[in-house]
């Protein structure tokens, strides 16, 4: 039998599945492994099912034994590890794509409705109580008729600019390459980044992190913003540069956020904690009981696969 390290502690009917199909070392304290405990204990191991918290950068994936043969990832997002130090090592990378796109899709969309509608505000008073209603009182912005701007048009942001549509919204998007006419539905491409930028009302962005997206909204690309728009991020924080967005948001450039994700997490940048218009997660994504379930099983399958097979079809380095 095969032996994994899980890094993170599963829901418990995932943890079973682990023990059936492996000799599996479970956390079941979910310690926060530092990167020195993940080699230490990946000993003896053939594979690694990781978690978004796990950084496997270059130094820790040189230092795993010989024997770890795979890592799969416990997220769609891979940013976590580096994929070129893997593959030299001959050690795959997979991850779980497809069964949290609805999931990712919902809290996408809740940002985008908590920070057109000024839910941060709105809960803070309803939380005080004593609120006076008035004709004018916490005025946000209505999505119907308004231009919504997908970053990064994957499965999420396709889910994501359905969602909008259906409430009135008119989808624009920017992506390395343009969809079919089928997948596109409507939607309006754009190949230039700044020229889809200017028709964003609200940003929606939803694209992995990668080599060409860490900080790709920065103090230069949020200038060509529409002003008063509103940015949400449901991929990956290090696709923004915080510190410009916080400048932004606080000369009224940008109107308001609505962030899941950030640099460094769980750690945000303190601009955004008290800011009235900063409608923020805690990385909720994918978090729900039917999502968790089937992202742990498929990361298990993945191991199950590349073993069985010497591939996985969710291999992606
Ligand atoms: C992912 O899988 O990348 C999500 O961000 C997890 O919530």
């Amino acid at each position: 039998m095969k032996k994994i390290l899980v890094t993170r502690r599963l829901l418990r009917s995932c943890e079973d599945k682990a023990e059936m199909s492996f000799n599996a070392i479970l956390n079941s304290n979910d310690e926060l492994y530092s990167q020195k405990k993940i080699i230490e204990l990946s000993n003896g191991c053939d594979g690694i099912l990781s978690s978004l918290t796990d950084k496997l950068d270059s130094d820790t994936i040189n230092k795993l034994p010989e024997t770890i043969k795979i890592i799969s990832n416990f997220a769609v997002g891979f940013g976590n590890i580096d994929l070129d130090a893997a593959k030299k090592r001959d050690i795959i990378v997979t991850n779980t794509p497809d069964v949290l796109t609805d999931a990712t899709a919902e809290i996408g969309v809740l940002l985008i409705l908590g920070a057109c509608r000024r839910a941060s505000e709105g809960i803070e008073s309803a939380r005080q109580g004593g609120w006076k209603w008035s004709a004018d009182y916490l005025i946000g912005r209505q999505l119907t008729g308004t231009k919504l701007g997908i970053l990064g048009m994957g499965r999420i942001g396709q889910k994501i600019a359905k969602v909008a549509k259906s409430l009135g919204m008119i989808i624009h998007y920017h992506n390395r390459s343009q969809l079919s006419d089928e997948k596109e539905d409507g939607a309006i491409y754009h190949k230039n980044l700044k020229d889809f930028l200017k028709e964003c009302q609200v940003l929606s962005i939803c694209c992995p992190a990668s080599k060409e997206t860490i900080d790709m909204i920065n103090k230069e690309t949020i200038e060509y913003l529409p002003k008063g728009a509103i940015v949400t991020n449901v991929a990956r924080g290090d696709i923004v540069d915080d510190n410009a967005l916080i400048d932004a948001l606080n000369r009224r450039k940008v109107y308001a956020v609505g962030l899941d994700v950030y640099k460094n997490e769980p750690n945000l940048n303190p601009g955004y904690l008290n800011h009235k218009s900063a409608f923020i997660l805690p990385h909720l994504g994918s978090a729900t009981k039917e999502t968790r379930t089937a992202m742990a099983n498929l990361a298990i399958d993945n191991i199950d696969e590349f073993f069985k097979t010497g591939n996985c079809v969710n291999k992606v380095n």
